[in-house]
């Protein structure tokens, strides 16, 4: 059998390519420090401030797992560990590696004579997998796709987001040294690593989804890790409107807004649904056009062929090879697009971003950090001051002005559901102030017994809007005008 042991003792701290897990209850040898065989160069997961292997069970995490369960995995654990080298189980695919664990461990059942269920055996068989193999105690939270966000506090509080709420959940790690080990195999296998040398770093599941892991001494109550699970299915505007995010009406505006190729800014708050909406706008951009779409992890997933995707590049260990997004727009412009999409405009490259919407990119989209459209528009100007632009506030503002036709607001309410609340347009400069003009709102009217917010949105009444005749070169006024008609509200 592959990878079979003749020795007993003290090898599951030989590295390798899989980090050797840590289990409950499995109490270390005591000869580990002097493992015979040379370590092979393998990300160590940091145990610097690790304690002591904790004498003592860990509390049950599951209601349907008790300390018995755990004691069996321990035992089992300590005896696969035994009969074979962990480390080589990294030269195999999942699929084998699984394979193997398992033939080992019906062995070692039948062995020692364990009296489990069948449904026992396969959670235990899948438990010890998640722990060797994958992101253990994440892997059920990772597997389900109703989950918007993981959030792990340390070893022993992990919160996820589902329908817009957030809940602690009953998954725990044994202690913060396997959070570490777990952290550090999921930055690994972007080619990063995590320590107390270089403890903030951001990567990505091999399933897309956006991963930030910040550890100790900077995270003080152990490593914290955030997971933006990736939705293979994104929303679609379809689907916004079934969730109430925004009427029919104000989706046909959006559509009409995505088509004639407006300039267009989704501002919101973290995890408001700006990555989603603007998502659902680029499906209306026409297929023969050539977009490029800068990132800083690629979460977009445009439907049309001609699309070139970038993404920036943080620095390497020695701090060089930074690529910004800074970089990714300025390189754009040399490559003939039409239109450019920026996930997140969050620095210098908005003055490059607004540049290149002045200079015929029309149709270009990003998203921003802001509360309201207008905040939106001082982000946009602080943080082409702050890139080091030292252009009077009025040229901003009017370089503003010419460039930026619609913002679009995302926001999570309190009762977690997420809502469009504006879709404003700017109109050009009065004196020193741009002036805006909102053509759809939501408005909260209250809320009901079970704390859901009431609200309806509206449009205000503007028959004709700024970019009516973009609309209108696209043959898209009539029903510009039969939305905004549509969603008029009599107070
Ligand atoms: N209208 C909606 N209704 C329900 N869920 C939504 C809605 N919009 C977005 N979501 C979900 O909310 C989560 C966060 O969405 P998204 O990534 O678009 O937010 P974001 O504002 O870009 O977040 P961040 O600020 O972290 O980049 C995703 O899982 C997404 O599927
Ligand atoms: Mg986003």
């Amino acid at each position: 059998m592959f990878g079979r042991r003749g020795t007993t003792q003290g090898r599951a701290e030989q590295g390798g390519q899989i980090p050797a897990p840590v289990m409950p209850q499995a109490e270390p040898a005591p000869v580990a420090a002097a493992a015979p065989s040379p370590a092979p160069a393998a990300p160590e997961p940091v145990q610097k401030a690790a304690p002591p292997p904790p004498p003592a069970p860990e509390p049950a995490p599951a209601k349907e797992k008790n300390n018995e369960y755990y004691q069996t995995k321990a035992q089992i654990f300590n005896a696969l560990v035994e009969a074979i080298d962990l480390s080589q189980l990294g030269r195999l695919d999942a699929d084998e590696a699984r394979d193997e664990i398992r033939d080992v461990i019906n062995d070692i059942i039948s062995l020692k004579n364990l009296v489990m269920s069948i449904s026992e055996q396969e959670d235990l068989l899948e438990d010890i997998c998640n722990d060797v193999l994958g992101y253990g105690p994440l892997e059920p939270l990772l597997a389900r796709d109703d989950i918007a966000d993981i959030m792990v506090n340390g070893a022993h509080t992990v919160y996820i987001e589902t329908l817009g709420k957030t809940n602690i959940t009953n998954i725990k790690f044994r202690d913060n040294a396997q959070l570490m080990n777990i952290c550090q195999r999921i930055v690994s296998q972007v080619g990063r690593r995590v320590d107390d040398s270089s403890p903030i770093c951001d990567a990505r599941l091999p399933d897309g989804s956006r991963v930030n892991v910040i550890a100790p001494p900077l995270s003080i109550d152990g490593p914290a890790l955030t997971i933006r699970k990736f939705k293979k299915d994104k929303l679609t505007l379809d689907q916004l409107v079934r969730f109430g995010a925004i009427t029919p009406e104000g989706a046909a505006v959006l559509q009409i807004i995505g088509r004639s190729r407006c300039n267009v800014l989704i501002s919101g708050g973290t995890g408001s649904g700006k990555t989603t909406l603007l998502n659902c706008l680029t499906a209306y951009i026409e297929s023969d056009e050539r977009i490029i779409t800068c990132e800083d992890s690629a979460e977009l997933q445009l439907q049309q062929p001609h699309v070139v995707r970038l993404e920036t590049r943080p620095p390497n260990i020695e701090g060089e090879g930074q690529i910004t997004m800074t970089d990714l727009v300025k390189n754009c412009l040399r490559m003939r697009p039409e239109r450019i999409i920026v996930g997140e405009v969050r620095g210098s490259e908005a003055f490059d971003l607004l540049q290149a919407m002045n200079t015929g990119h029309d149709g270009s989209m990003g998203t921003l950090h802001a509360n309201t459209p207008r905040e939106a528009l001082s982000r946009l100007e602080s943080m082409i001051t702050m890139g080091g632009f030292s252009l009077p506030s009025r040229t901003l503002r009017e370089m503003i002005c010419s460039s930026i036709d619609v913002i679009v607001q995302a926001s999570r309410l309190r009762d977690g559901s997420r809502r469009i609340t504006h879709i404003t347009e700017v109109l050009g400069m009065e004196g020193d102030v741009i002036i805006t003009q909102d053509l759809f709102l939501y408005e909260m009217m209250g809320e009901d017994a079970n704390d859901k917010i009431i609200g309806r949105h509206r449009s205000t009444g503007i028959g004709r809007p700024k970019f009516w005749d973009k609309a209108r070169y696209y043959g898209e006024e009539a029903r510009l005008a039969q939305a905004l008609d549509d969603a008029a509200v009599a107070d």
